[in-house]
């Protein structure tokens, strides 16, 4: 298995292109089963997430092409609606083929996702809005077998704004019979772009980007083109490590969909610089302890809380982050004190007292997102840190190493 090798304590300076968003992409490659055509869409990642949904719709059907960041994707000859349990474990997104499937075939089969690092990551409102729609679900084997005759249109309220159950919903109400209503629905950026990937096929979507999404079904779809948009929680592990170690620039960034980001960064006493699609972070040589919420979009993401911690780990006092979307999303913990941190656990906060220096050790990522913060950790520590288990980075970063090597970070990949 390989490892990544980080020399820490050297600052950084330059220009970092920020890649297309993992979690805009995803989504979108399971609406283009929907299309009775070759689907086009640019700036895809090259993930590792991507590349399994890539093997995924292939086992379903499809004829995929991807070189440079442009991938192809022909649904003309879907024919096989099942998501398997090897790639649904290693992948929970792989779910996203549940709305389309249904909605193309009448039946679909899918492996139930298992928990996760960092707890049971529920499908219930998923399924929930399936059956509004008409469907009838069967759990068989580790298989959720969703069968419909005919979609009908509804409307779904979700207890919580799930960014995967909305997309797999419209995806599915799309081509159901009638107006669909989500209320609660998901506003993230990747969400507003899954409507405008499916309005491009044809599709009929309303009140885009707010709590309540309506879909008038239509009897079919076009493929379509799309170009995805900047990953913001890139930009934000970026953001961060600059504002320990150095001025860095990112380009090809969407500073709307970052405006809780930059406030807060602000707050540590960072500068930050805005000239057309790129920010720059001007470094303090004081980082100010900042209390972060977790919340949904346009709320402080979820996806930078690791990161987030890790920052705030070597802070001039001390600091509470707390978790509102995930209970228990600390694997990162434990981890960062093998560097030195001083962070306690109590439910879903994180009570962290800033320590002047940390100390490069060996650790274990656990997720995407924990491995981003052990990197960061990592960067900033005296001496090496030696980060394992780096698949799931490679899950959720493109060339990571590479970026951060370019900007002056000693950092390499060791391969087993
Ligand atoms: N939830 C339920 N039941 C459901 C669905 C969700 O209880 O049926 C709960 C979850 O357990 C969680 C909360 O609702 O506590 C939010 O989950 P959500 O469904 O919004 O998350 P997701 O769609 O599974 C996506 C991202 C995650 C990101 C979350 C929150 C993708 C592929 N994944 O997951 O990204 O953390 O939204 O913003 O879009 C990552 O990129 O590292 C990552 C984990």
């Amino acid at each position: 298995m390989d490892k990544i090798i980080i020399e820490g304590g050297n600052s950084l300076s330059g220009k970092v292109t920020i890649s297309g968003a993992k979690n805009a992409v995803l989504p979108i490659m399971a609406a283009s089963i929907l299309g009775n055509g070759e689907s086009i869409i640019t700036r895809v990642p090259d993930l590792r997430d991507t590349r399994t949904m890539i093997r995924l719709l292939e086992i379903i059907g499809s004829v995929c092409r991807f070189s440079d960041g442009k991938l192809t994707i022909d649904s003309a000859s879907v024919d096989n609606p099942e998501a398997p349990y090897e790639l649904v474990k290693t992948m929970r997104a792989s779910f996203y083929v549940m709305g389309p499937l249904l909605a193309k075939f009448g039946e679909v089969r899918v492996s139930l996702p298992g928990g996760c690092a960092w707890g049971p990551r529920p499908v219930d409102f998923h399924l929930r809005g399936f059956e509004k729609l008409g469907a009838e679900i069967i759990l068989e084997s580790g298989y959720i077998i969703a069968k419909a005759n005919n979609l009908k249109g509804a409307e779904i309220s979700f207890d919580f704004p799930s960014v995967g159950a909305t997309g797999n919903i419209l995806m599915a109400a799309v081509l159901a019979e009638g107006k669909t209503i989500i209320r609660n629905a998901a506003k993230e950026p990747e969400i507003v772009q899954l409507c405008e990937f499916l309005n491009l096929m044809g599709a009929d979507i309303s009140g885009i980007g707010s709590s309540n999404i309506i879909v008038e079904g239509v009897e079919s779809l076009e493929s379509a083109k799309i170009d995805i948009i900047p990953d913001r929680i890139e930009a934000g592990t970026f953001l961060i490590a600059g504002a320990l170690l150095g001025e860095i620039t990112l380009e090809n960034v969407n500073k709307n969909h970052l405006l809780s980001v930059v406030l807060k960064l602000k707050d540590t006493g960072s500068e930050i610089v805005e000239s057309g699609n790129s920010l720059t972070i001007l470094p303090s040589d004081i980082i100010n302890p900042v209390d972060i919420q977790t919340a949904v979009y346009p709320g402080f993401p979820t996806d930078l809380q690791a990161q987030w911690v890790a920052m705030m780990s070597i802070a001039k006092g001390s600091s509470v982050i707390t978790d509102n979307v995930y209970n228990d999303r600390f694997s990162h913990i434990p981890e960062l004190n093998r560097l030195g941190a001083k962070i306690k656990v109590d439910h879903n906060s994180a009570w962290i007292k800033g320590v002047v220096s940390l100390k490069g050790a060996q650790v274990m990522s656990t997720d995407i997102r924990a491995s981003a913060a052990l990197i960061i950790g990592g960067l900033v520590a005296d001496g090496i840190t030696e980060v394992q288990r780096v698949y799931h980075i490679d899950r959720g970063y493109e060339k990571i190493e590479e970026k951060f090597s370019a900007i002056g970070a000693k950092i390499y990949r060791e391969s087993a």
